[in-house]
């Protein structure tokens, strides 16, 4: 019984343990999804991580997002675009904050705090459709991942969305979690990270299939301010609010841990 116990402590230990590294360039905003990494710049320059290099993105956004439903961008005039062949192709309406984590559907909140979601049959087409569906409610923060979407509202408020699908993207309902958060992004494989007023990055923990909501939230340990927060493939990528950006991994990977 013992030896059991004491490797979940080191587990649950070490799962709040990061191993970072400072990456260069200077972001605002960055988002990690299917295998890829986009940042936005405070000048409205676009970039992308190509092994191990910030390369510049043709284009102007204020916030871009990549994932199963692709790469989109939103302007400064907060007009919405979807990478396609290279080009962005625009699709009519207005969002301030997009995420293209969903399972090939596309979310996010506009100025006012209405919340959108285009489902997968247009957000396949070319170019898709402005077929934007109007979810109830009121967020300035809303990402997508595989088990379900995350929002933040004005007052920090966090709710997670659940039923949500590729064929109905708008889902069925909203569940109050506690906490306070800023901004909360939920990733491709399930994960779910945030950032609150303070500047602190927060985790959520026991997040499961069966448990999309997960148990609680584990804030991380950085001498810094963090302002954005993105998770993919096993990497953690922040932003300080002075725009630096961090690469983090799980040290339970690192076999100095164990
Ligand atoms: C925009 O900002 C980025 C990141 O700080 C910088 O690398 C780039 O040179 C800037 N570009 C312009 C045109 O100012």
């Amino acid at each position: 019984m013992q030896p059991i116990l004491l490797l979940t402590i080191l587990l649950a230990g070490a799962n709040a343990a990061l191993d970072c590294s400072v990456v260069p360039g200077n972001l605002k905003q960055i988002d990690a999804g299917d295998g890829a990494v986009y940042g936005a710049a405070t000048n409205g320059t676009i970039w992308r991580w190509s092994s191990g290099n910030w390369v510049t993105v043709p284009g102007e956004a204020i916030h871009v997002s990549v994932g199963p439903a692709g790469v989109w961008s939103i302007n400064k005039a907060f007009q919405i675009y979807k990478l396609q062949d290279s080009n962005w192709a625009n699709v009519a309406g207005s969002l301030k904050q997009v995420d293209a984590g969903g399972n090939k559907f596309v979310s996010g909140a506009n100025s006012w705090g209405g919340i959108y979601c285009l489902s997968q049959p247009a957000v396949l087409a070319r170019p898709p459709p402005p077929a934007w569906v109007n979810i109830a409610g009121s967020l300035k923060y809303y990402s997508c991942g595989s088990l379900g979407c995350w929002g933040a509202n004005a007052l920090n408020a966090i709710y997670y969305r659940s039923g949500t699908s590729a064929a109905a993207c708008a889902g069925s309902g909203w569940t109050y979690v506690a906490g306070s958060l800023v901004m909360v992004e939920a990733s491709t494989d399930g994960r779910v990270y945030g950032v609150d007023s303070e500047g602190v990055a927060y985790q959520r923990d026991g997040i499961t299939a069966i448990n999309p909501m997960g148990t609680k939230w584990t804030a991380l340990d950085f001498c810094s301010k963090i302002q954005h927060v993105s998770f993919d493939s096993g990497f953690l990528w922040l932003i300080n609010q002075n725009g630096n950006i961090y690469k983090c991994q799980d040290s339970i990977n690192d076999n100095s841990v164990l």
